[in-house]
């Protein structure tokens, strides 16, 4: 499976949701039954890459996605020394939901292009509308190891779940002209 040129904005019309397939339960029921639900609700953004060519019903397979969302943290969770340069109520971040590629095409890149697609996006979101960091709730260790390759970092446990985190500043370096 070949992917198209660019990330578009879930539609149920055109994408095929129900072949997608990460290998995870939790991911693939998001994409088949959450995230055009939670759009409609205005309470996340789901972006698709779809496939370069269409099925013989003219819908589009999903080749991976990112879903994202307002969110906060307590400052407290941060180390101490970002913390003290904040105040004492919830610090605004970007969540990056969800984040998966379909099973057959793993391990050709597309987990890391997704990734600077997702970060990218939040960095523009970031130009209208500041948030601190960008932070990931790691569905397990295999996530949260290839997050950690990307230079996120562990900020707490949040219902049995690794968070992490990456400083906006820090994103602007990977989009920012010299
Ligand atoms: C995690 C996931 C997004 C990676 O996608 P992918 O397309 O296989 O990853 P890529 O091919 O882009 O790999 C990018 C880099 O990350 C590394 N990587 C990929 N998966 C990794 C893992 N599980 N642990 C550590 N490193 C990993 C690769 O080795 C590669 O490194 P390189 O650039 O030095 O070669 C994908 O496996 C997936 O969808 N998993 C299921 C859903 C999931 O766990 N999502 C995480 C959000 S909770």
């Amino acid at each position: 499976m070949s992917w198209a040129k660019e990330f578009v904005e879930l539609d149920k019309k055109a994408h095929d949701r129900s072949s997608f397939d990460s290998g995870e339960d939790e991911l693939n029921d998001f994409i088949k039954t959450k995230a055009a639900k939670h759009m409609a609700a205005g309470i996340s953004r789901t972006m698709v890459l779809p496939a370069a060519s269409p099925l013989p019903d003219g819908k589009y397979p999903i080749c991976s996605f990112y879903s994202i969302s307002p969110s906060q943290i307590e400052r407290q969770t941060l180390p101490a020394a970002l913390a003290k340069k904040l105040p004492f109520y919830p610090v605004p971040v970007f969540l990056i939901a969800q984040l998966a590629v379909h099973t057959e095409i793993k391990g050709q890149g597309l987990g890391k292009i997704t990734l600077i697609k997702a970060l990218e996006h939040l960095w523009n979101v970031n130009a209208h509308m500041k948030a601190y960091a960008v932070v990931v709730d790691c569905l397990n260790q295999a996530a949260q190891d290839f997050y950690t390759k990307f230079g996120f970092e562990i900020l707490c446990d949040n219902n049995g779940r690794t968070r992490m985190f990456m400083p906006l500043g820090t994103v602007g370096q990977l989009f920012e002209e010299e």
